[in-house]
């Protein structure tokens, strides 16, 4: 019979939705990273990561693709469920892939796949329509956790990968979507590439946790994609925020690590991974 040695450390909790109004409360921040497979999942629950996210980013550093748009709900389900095996303590996000969200019943059925994969929270890009799409999932007991600023399933009314929110009509925009996402009933926003400021702004505005990717050091937490930080090349341009922790830490473990009490710290990101 296998019994787990006895240890004078009381064992880390499992994270669960809750605790991420309680962490923005008492001024803890959240760090975050990108998952696509349970062994990568298995060393960033090891370290203490506390947020595991199964991006559509996996089109482009796993897949191969130019954007997130090929990604279906299928190719979701199947990496959700193979980084779910490799987390026994970390919050396991996952995304909903382009158009699976367009009606709220869409999303239902899709978030549904997410979250009988292994899921805890669905994660889904931008405002306008989608509000109602999150209230219906949040009520129907699905955590989801809204995607503002530079969304990339919007990449071809965007015209690229851009700063989003630089002048005073868009920013407005930008804060005045936050506040609806966060009524809506979302727990969690992801600020992606927006003027530091701006993030800090709506950082305050809001009672939810932000979680800021090229959005400056005053989110509530940070996420980046687990290419970006080992430094793996996955054949597209490396944005300003992007850091290799790899190359300072020698080790995986030791990068996650690295990457973790940086964001602790506040460290991380500093002025050169950051926009004004
Ligand atoms: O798909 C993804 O990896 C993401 C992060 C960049 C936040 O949405």
């Amino acid at each position: 019979m296998y019994t787990s040695a006895p240890t004078d450390k009381p064992a880390a909790k499992a994270w669960t939705v809750p605790m991420l109004a309680d962490a923005k409360r008492d001024g803890r921040k959240l760090v975050m990273l990108t998952a696509y497979d349970a062994s990568f999942a298995r060393t960033m629950d090891a370290v203490g990561i506390e947020l595991v996210l199964v991006g559509d980013s996996l089109g482009m550093v796993v897949q191969g693709q130019n954007s997130t748009l090929p990604v279906t709900t299928a190719d979701m389900a199947y990496h959700t469920a193979c980084v779910a095996r490799g987390l026994s303590k970390a919050l396991l996000i996952s995304d909903l892939p382009f158009q699976s969200d367009a009606t709220p019943e869409r999303a239902l059925d899709a978030a549904t796949q997410l979250l009988q994969a292994g899921a805890a929270m669905v994660k889904l890009e931008g405002a306008g329509h989608k509000l109602e799409v999150i209230r219906f999932l949040v009520e129907r007991e699905i955590p989801v956790c809204a995607h503002l600023g530079l969304t990339p399933q919007s990449v071809l009314r965007l015209g690229g990968y851009k700063l989003q929110g630089r002048d005073d009509a868009t920013a407005a925009k930008l804060r005045a979507d936050a506040r609806a996402v966060a009524e809506a009933g979302a727990t969690l926003l992801v600020l992606e590439c927006v003027p530091t400021g701006l993030a800090a702004a709506i950082t305050a505005d809001l009672a939810i946790p932000t979680i800021g990717i090229g959005a400056g050091p005053q989110c509530d937490g940070q996420v980046l994609v687990l290419h970006d930080l080992l430094g793996v090349n996955s054949g597209h341009r490396r944005p300003k925020f992007v850091k290799d922790f790899l190359a300072e830490s020698g080790s995986v473990a030791g990068a996650f690590q690295a990457y973790a009490d940086a964001v602790r710290s506040g460290a991380f990101p500093d002025a050169a991974h950051s926009y004004d």
